[in-house]
């Protein structure tokens, strides 16, 4: 089965409206419509006007980069799925790296927010990953699973066909140190497997697991040569389109 290829940009809180515009209209001017989706996930204030200028484009979507696990409410400077979607996105990246860090956000909050997205009939982009002592001490593959298991495992098969899965270790975030191509491969293949074993082999083949973390034009076709990796979930270079576009046009053609 062929799976579907994205490249999904986490601009982070990062660019002005006037300068997230720009980049935008940058990507769809000088990016063709091909197999793979690009998704671009900026800070809220964007979201809006970049889903309209994205209107019709086959080959770009808008994500939002976390969202409230309530519908609506006194929870002052929160937004919900319900909003993100009723301004044309598609997808919500949840439970990344630096909102587990810094927002202190942990599986039972993401299990709501996956059901929240989910039930607002968009697609989590799901992030999982270790931090370096715990690859250090080779216990990466428990803990994704836990990660996995206890945000996602509660879906049944036709909400869990919705997953997209980012592998982002934690290590290699934003520090221009990246997973070798090997440790990607070992990593996803593995994800690919709990999944095989849960939800059977038709959800496990069609289900995206990207790489994150320090992703570049100069990298990404090694990484996405890999047989598990189905495309990337770019920082820094997200924010650079010639960078965004080369790195979207790093897969292998067949
Ligand atoms: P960098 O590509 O800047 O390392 O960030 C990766 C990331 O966190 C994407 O969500």
């Amino acid at each position: 089965m062929k799976r579907a290829q994205i490249v999904a940009g986490n601009w982070k809180m990062n660019l002005s409206f006037q300068e997230g515009r720009d980049l935008a209209k940058e990507i769809i001017n000088n990016s063709s419509p091909n197999e793979v989706l690009m998704v671009l996930c900026p800070p809220f204030v964007h979201l809006n006007h970049l889903s309209t200028l994205v209107n019709g484009i086959s080959h770009l979507e808008i994500g939002a980069q976390n969202c409230h696990h309530l519908s609506n409410g006194a929870y002052t400077g929160e937004v919900s799925a319900g909003m993100i979607k009723s301004v044309g996105c598609s997808f919500v990246i949840i439970g990344h790296s630096e909102r587990r860090e810094y927002f202190a956000e942990n599986d039972e909050l993401l299990t709501k927010k996956v059901d929240a997205v989910l039930g607002n009939g968009m697609r989590p982009i799901f992030c999982c990953g270790e931090k370096l002592e715990t690859r250090e001490a080779d216990n990466q593959e428990a803990l994704v699973q836990s990660q996995i298991e206890n945000a996602l495992f509660h879906l049944d098969s036709e909400a869990f066909s919705k997953i997209v899965i980012a592998y982002e270790p934690v290590w290699a975030i934003g520090t221009g140190r990246t997973a070798s191509p090997e440790q990607a491969q070992e990593m996803h293949a593995f994800i690919r497997s709990l999944i095989l074993k849960k939800y059977g082999h038709e959800i496990a083949d069609s289900t995206p697991i990207l790489y994150g973390g320090s992703c570049k034009p100069d990298n990404a076709a090694e990484i996405f040569s890999q047989p598990d990796v189905d495309g990337g979930l770019i920082g820094g270079a997200s924010l650079k389109a010639n960078d965004f576009i080369a790195i979207a046009s790093s897969f292998p053609q067949h």
